[in-house]
């Protein structure tokens, strides 16, 4: 058993550990280090509700401010580690401070990827990750303001619906053929594209920025020029082009890496007494028998229990099966499993219905499932893919057949 335990970042999956360790009776020292001033929040309303100014601040507190010292739970908010030192058994703080570590958890997450080009630093162009971040733009959205956003992924799109709610004239630029092609298929998105032009957002896919302009007086961001040729005036940016593990202080403590901190299905790292959690963590994934880096809450939450029950002697896999969910106008997405690697889609339900799902093959086995405003399916797809089940394509066409029929 351990008798102090370090936790390095302070989001979802840190959250999720030190509630589960002190629920579970560990009497030991915790603390928690995070290097944003605030408690631990939710990131998923930065680019919804709160973005739109619909949800106060203290709302997205994922505990209230006072838990931590309720728990007793030692916490260094606004404070950076930048150092592990796993053979000594610290760690240390900005000022200096070593904290030891019987067990230590890295939850650091990721950070969004940069635009390397001109101007991509100036005034009026902004990164979506942290609650200060949402502030920003939500200062510079004004009635009938020009926002371009770099990106259609889950955030640019997200941003996008709720810049529109917020009245302003959004373009999005994305450089690869269709919008989330990360995650989903051309089905999806040829049918978000639609939705969004519906809703007056102009898409612009095979699109690469080329440098961003000021406006000589202000120094603000004043256009954005792409590749192409084509020239956008615009009063404020936002770039989505995907996130980074925070993986930095692992690697330089010597753990081994490959997108993400990699560990066993236990979520243990290269180091016995270290684990990861969370967007930053690259696990071993028993569903999928392969290593996966994913960036959902749930991911966090769920990793974050399992590290915690370890921790306490349990021990415990980590094998839930990974969802994600995108809320854009009143369109709920929600993706349960990994679609990479699929060979055949099946459509169930119709676009014009605005509510279906596209099944995810590989081999005849269903892999994964989008479902948009179709709650049914994806509920009764979550035991089928677990259960590795092989539906019959032709049926499962079928919207009329439940999805548990479909095999
Ligand atoms: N110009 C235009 N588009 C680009 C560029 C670029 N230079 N580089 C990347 N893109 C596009 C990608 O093709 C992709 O469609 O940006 C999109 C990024 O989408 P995501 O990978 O979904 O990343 P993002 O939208 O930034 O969201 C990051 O935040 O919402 C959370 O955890 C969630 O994984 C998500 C993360």
């Amino acid at each position: 058993m351990f008798e102090r335990i370090v936790i390095v970042g302070a989001g979802q999956a840190a959250v999720q550990a030190v509630d589960t360790l002190r629920r579970r009776g560990f009497a030991g020292k915790l603390t928690l280090i995070g290097d944003e001033p605030l408690p631990p929040y939710q990131r998923p309303p930065l680019s919804k509700k709160y973005l739109a100014g619909a949800l106060e601040r203290e709302r997205l507190l994922i505990r209230p401010a006072a838990f931590y010292a309720d728990h007793g739970i030692e916490t260094h908010f606004g404070r950076r580690v930048t150092d592990i030192a796993p053979r000594e058994r610290h760690v240390r703080l900005d000022d200096g401070l070593a904290v030891p570590f019987d067990a230590l958890l890295i939850a650091t997450g990721s950070r969004p990827r940069a635009l390397e080009l001109p101007g991509a630093d100036l005034e009026g162009v902004h990164y979506l990750r942290t609650a200060l971040d949402a502030d920003r733009i939500r200062a510079g959205c004004t009635r009938g303001g020009r926002l371009l956003i770099v990106g259609g992924g889950y955030i640019g799109l997200e941003v996008a619906a709720t810049a529109r709610e917020l009245g302003m004239e959004v373009t999005v630029l994305e450089m690869a053929e269709r919008l989330m092609s990360r995650v989903t298929c051309p089905e999806v998105s040829a049918f978000y594209a639609a939705e969004h032009a519906r809703h007056g957002v102009q898409i612009r896919c095979h699109e690469r920025v080329r440098a961003l302009h000021a406006d000589p007086r202000s120094g603000r961001v004043r256009s954005v020029l792409t590749e192409a040729g084509g020239e956008y005036p615009v009063d404020l940016v936002v770039v989505g082009v995907g996130v980074m593990p925070a993986d930095e202080l692992a690697r330089a403590a010597g753990l081994t890496c490959e997108n993400g901190i990699v560990t066993e299905a236990h979520c243990r790292t290269s180091h016995e007494a270290i684990y990861a959690a969370g967007d930053c963590a690259s696990h071993l994934n028993r569903q999928y028998g392969r290593h996966l880096r994913l960036e959902s809450v749930d991911n966090a939450f769920e990793q974050g229990t399992t590290v915690a029950l370890n921790l306490l002697g349990t021990e415990t896999l980590h094998d839930k099966l990974p969802w994600f969910w995108s809320d854009q106008y009143d369109l709920k997405l929600i993706i349960v499993g990994v679609a990479q690697g699929y060979d055949t889609v099946v459509m169930r339900g119709t676009a014009a219905a605005r509510s279906f799902s596209a099944c995810y093959l590989r081999r005849g086995e269903l892999i994964a499932i989008d479902s948009v405003n179709s709650p049914k399916d994806q509920m009764a797809a979550r035991k089928l893919i677990a259960a590795h089940a092989r539906p019959q394509p032709d049926k499962l066409a079928d919207p009329a057949i439940a999805l548990k029929d479909t095999l």
